[in-house]
C-alpha cells in the first residue's frame, strides 16, 4: 500500500511512518491506544488527568498550533483530496467558530484546548494509513492519528494534554456498535468510546466531531464527498461490505444519477443499486443533524445548531434541489463552463498533490453522463457556485469576531488560531 504512493516529494519522516504502519506499527499503535482507552475513558481516569492538565494550561504557549502545522507540515501536505489540506484547514476555522458559542466558551479550559487540538489534527492519520483499507487493519485513520500526534506533539503540548488530545482523536470517528477487524489470524473488537458528558466531563470528545461535521455540511461537503467519487470506493457502512459495480463507469453513472429515493424504496433494489448515491447522501447527511434518534447531534448547542449548522444545511439543500429540478435549455458551452467551474471549486478548496489528477479524471466521467444528467449537474454547481460564496461571506464575517473563551491562556492561543483561520481562508476565496 505505502509503496505505491511514494513519491520524491514525500518527506523521508512520512515514509518511515508509512511502512512502520503497514507493518509492526498497525498493531503497536492499536495496542497503545487500547491502553490509554483503558486507562483514560473511565470517568474517574478522564477527571483525574484533567486535574494534572489545569496547571498545563496556563503555561500555554499562544502560538503552539503555528508551532504544530509547522511540524505536521510534511504530513499534512500528503493527505489525500477529500480530506486534505483543505480540510484541515476550515477545521481550524470551525474550531474558532465553536469557541465563539458562549455556552461552550464557559466550559473547562481543558475540556476546550483537548477539543480545539483534537479538532483541528483529527484526520492527520490519513497521511500515513490508507482510509479505505481501514475494515482491514486494526489501527483506521483515527488510531494512526492518535499515535502520530503523541509522537510528533511530544514536547510541544503538555504531556498530560497530550493524552487527552490522543482520547478525543481516536474516539473523533464516533462509531456506534462494536465491530470486529481480523488480520493474520488475530481478530480484534473495536468498541464504541465512552463519550457521554457527565457535568461537562468528556466535553473534548466531542469537539473534534462538532468540528468535523461543520465541514461534513454544506458547500464543502458537496466538494469533497464528490471528489471522492471520481473512483469507485468500497462502501463499509455497518461494517460489512456491499457488492460493488463491476464496472467503474457504471458506478460513475449511478452515483451521478440526478435521482432521490426513499430508503424504503432503496431497500427493495438488489445491491448494488441500492447504494446510497451523491444527492441521497448529501439529504442524509443533512438530515443527521436533526434526528434526535442519532447520537451525532446528541449535545449540540442552540448556537451550534441554529447558528452555525443550519445555514450550511440549507445551502446544501438548495444544490441538491437544483441539480434535481428541470434544468434551464443550457448549450454544450454553458454545460461545460458549470462543470468546470465546479472543477475549479474542488481545486480551490481541496488543494494536494493528488487533486489535478482527480480533477481530470471527474472531468472525464461527467462525459459519459446522458445529456439530460449533465444539463441538471450543470444546473446545480451554477447553484453551489452562489451558495459557495454565501459560505465563504459567512466564515469571513464570523472570524472577525473575537473568541470568547475566558481562561487568559487559552484565550490567546485561541485568538492566535483565528488569526491563522483568517489567513488560510483567504486560500478559499470563490
Ligand atoms: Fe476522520
Ligand atoms: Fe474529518
Amino acid at each position: 500500500m505505502p509503496e505505491k504512493e511514494q513519491r520524491p516529494n514525500i518527506s523521508a519522516e512520512v515514509i518511515a511512518y508509512r511502512e512502520f504502519f503497514a507493518k509492526e506499527g498497525d498493531w503497536e499503535a492499536f495496542q497503545e491506544i487500547v491502553r490509554l482507552r483503558e486507562e483514560l475513558e473511565p470517568l474517574d481516569g478522564w477527571k483525574r488527568r484533567k486535574e494534572l492538565a489545569r496547571a498545563e494550561i496556563e503555561a500555554l504557549d499562544p502560538d503552539i498550533f503555528t508551532k504544530l502545522f509547522e511540524k505536521f507540515a510534511p504530513y499534512t501536505d500528503t493527505l489525500p483530496p477529500g480530506h486534505g489540506r483543505g480540510h484541515m484547514q476550515r477545521d481550524a476555522i470551525n474550531v474558532v467558530l465553536i469557541m465563539q458559542d458562549e455556552e461552550i466558551a464557559k466550559a473547562d479550559p481543558v475540556e476546550l484546548f483537548v477539543g480545539a487540538v483534537g479538532g483541528v489534527f483529527h484526520d492527520i492519520g490519513n497521511s500515513v494509513v490508507e482510509r479505505y483499507d481501514e475494515p482491514f487493519r486494526y489501527s483506521g485513520h483515527a488510531e494512526a492519528g492518535a499515535y502520530l500526534i503523541g509522537k510528533i506533539g511530544k514536547g510541544l503540548i503538555p504531556p498530560n494534554l497530550l493524552s487527552l488530545v490522543q482520547l478525543s482523536i481516536a474516539g473523533h470517528t464516533h462509531y456506534t456498535k462494536e465491530f470486529s477487524v481480523e488480520k493474520e489470524g488475530r481478530a480484534v473488537l473495536k468498541k464504541p468510546y465512552q463519550d457521554e458528558v457527565i457535568d461537562g466531563n468528556r466535553l473534548g470528545m466531542w469537539i473534534p466531531r462538532w468540528t468535523d461535521r461543520l465541514d461534513t455540511n454544506g458547500p464543502t461537503l458537496a466538494v469533497r464527498h464528490i471528489i471522492t467519487k471520481a473512483e469507485p470506493t468500497v462502501d463499509f457502512s455497518g461494517g460489512k461490505f456491499q457488492d460493488v459495480w463491476e464496472d467503474p463507469e457504471d458506478d460513475f453513472r449511478h452515483q451521478f444519477s440526478p435521482v432521490v429515493r426513499t430508503s424504503e424504496a432503496r431497500a427493495k433494489l438488489p445491491a448494488p443499486k441500492n447504494t446510497t448515491d451523491v444527492l441521497e447522501h448529501l439529504l442524509m447527511f443533512s438530515d443527521s443533524n436533526y434526528n434526535p434518534n442519532l447520537p451525532y447531534p446528541k449535545y449540540d448547542t442552540p448556537y451550534y445548531r441554529w447558528h452555525l449548522m443550519t445555514p450550511l444545511v440549507s445551502w446544501q439543500r438548495q444544490f441538491v434541489l437544483a441539480t434535481l429540478a428541470e434544468p434551464p435549455a443550457f448549450t454544450q458551452e454553458e454545460v461545460s463552463k458549470h462543470i468546470g467551474d465546479f472543477l475549479k471549486l474542488c481545486k480551490t478548496l481541496e488543494p494536494g498533490e493528488k487533486i489535478d489528477e482527480k480533477v481530470e479524471l471527474l472531468r472525464s466521467k461527467f462525459d459519459l453522463l446522458d445529456e439530460d444528467a449533465r444539463r441538471r449537474w450543470a444546473n446545480g454547481f451554477k447553484t453551489l457556485s452562489t451558495v459557495y460564496t454565501h459560505w465563504y461571506g459567512r466564515e469571513d464575517e464570523l472570524l472577525r469576531e473575537q473568541t470568547k473563551v475566558e481562561s487568559p491562556g487559552l484565550y490567546a492561543v485561541i485568538e492566535s488560531l483565528r488569526k491563522v483561520g483568517i489567513n488560510s481562508l483567504f486560500g478559499f476565496m470563490p
